[in-house]
């Protein structure tokens, strides 16, 4: 059976909202990925996003919010997490802040820990439904937990099927990556996974990062293994065999694969992690024996983009 999907228009969303707001699951796109969404204050329904995605429990949500005004119910925000929301929400920043203890929200996203995840994203289909259902919606990345993420609506309808409620199709995502989220650690920021807004820009506004290994910080969700596709991956290809996939990078693409896939033929990184989800989905599709990544800058939207590729190419089962 195929997964409800709509159109994101306004009787969509509407229709989106009602099934909230009754506890249901809508998976709808934001400018980074699609999220698989429920209401945040219900258990019932945070939970079932944890069974649909086979998320472990360990690994809390982000709850996605209109402003700083609507986070500010449920979180305490430290002087340097206010600036950096100033500059970049709505937008594809999450701030991981220690949660109220009037706070309405569902345990269960906190998964134990004292901090809430938030982030305001930017996509309007995300804003409309976030104004409709007039509930925080806790949404993680809209994919098989581990599996790669879904940058359209046929990905989330081929990850889940009809074990969600509804599907607001607004088509491809613009951004291809995951949200950067920031932890605070005694006024200073910590980059807990690198995503869409880059390190540099962060740092501008917060000055050196601080990594999660230096830090009290915890972050569960960053298993070694993530973002997997099934098919075996080898980074930093500098030959190709005839029985690999090759997901390529820039005008030098090396000859010889079964099949490539060329994130950004002219070498943008921005172009190179909207395709990047997409092409990994498309090459595992292909039956190859194996997948060779050629390299990538690590600088800007390149760090983020190196890090789902080293845990794409992790052991699966790895943490
Ligand atoms: O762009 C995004 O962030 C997308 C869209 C849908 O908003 N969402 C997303 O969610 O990527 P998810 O669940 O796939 O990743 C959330 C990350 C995980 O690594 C999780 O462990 C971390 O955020 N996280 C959530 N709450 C946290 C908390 N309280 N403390 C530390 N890390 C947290
Ligand atoms: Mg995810």
């Amino acid at each position: 059976m195929q997964a409800n999907t709509m159109p994101a228009s306004d009787s969509g969303i509407a229709c989106a909202a009602e099934l909230m707001r009754a506890g249901g699951l809508v998976a709808f796109p934001t400018e980074t990925v699609y999220g698989l969404g429920a209401n945040a204050t219900s258990d019932s329904a945070v939970a079932a996003i944890f069974e649909a995605k086979g998320r472990p429990h360990f690994n809390p949500l982000i709850v996605h919010v209109r402003d700083v005004k609507a986070a500010k119910a449920h979180v305490a925000f430290v002087p340097l997490a206010e600036e950096l929301a100033r500059e970049y929400w709505p937008g594809p920043l999450t701030l991981v802040l220690p949660r109220n203890a009037d706070s309405k929200l569902s345990l269960l996203v906190s998964a134990g820990l004292d901090t809430v995840a938030v982030r305001s994203p930017a996509h309007p289909v995300a804003r409309k439904l976030l104004l409709a259902a007039e509930v925080p919606i806790a949404a993680p990345s809209a994919n098989r937990s581990g599996r790669v993420s879904a940058t359209t609506a046929a990905h989330v309808v081929s990850d889940f099927g009809c074990r969600v409620d509804l599907v607001l199709d607004g088509g491809a995502t613009e951004l291809g990556l995951e949200s950067t989220v920031i932890g605070f650690e005694k006024e200073r920021a910590v980059l807990l996974r690198p995503g869409a807004v880059p390190r540099a820009s962060i740092e501008r506004v917060a000055g050196p990062l601080i990594s999660p290994a230096a830090s009290q910080v915890s972050s569960p969700g960053q298993l070694r293994s993530h973002y997997a596709p099934r098919t075996p991956l080898r980074l930093w290809a500098g030959t190709v065999e005839a029985d690999e996939g090759l997901l390529a990078f820039g005008p030098r693409e090396l000859a010889g694969a079964q099949m490539t896939c060329n994130l950004s033929p002219t070498g943008d990184l921005r172009q190179a992690a909207a395709n990047l989800f997409a092409m990994l989905r498309q090459l595992d599709s292909a039956c190859l024996r194996q997948i060779a990544v050629m390299p990538i800058p690590e600088t800007g939207l390149g760090e983020a983009i190196n890090d789902r590729l080293r845990r794409a190419a992790a052991p699966q089962g790895s943490e």
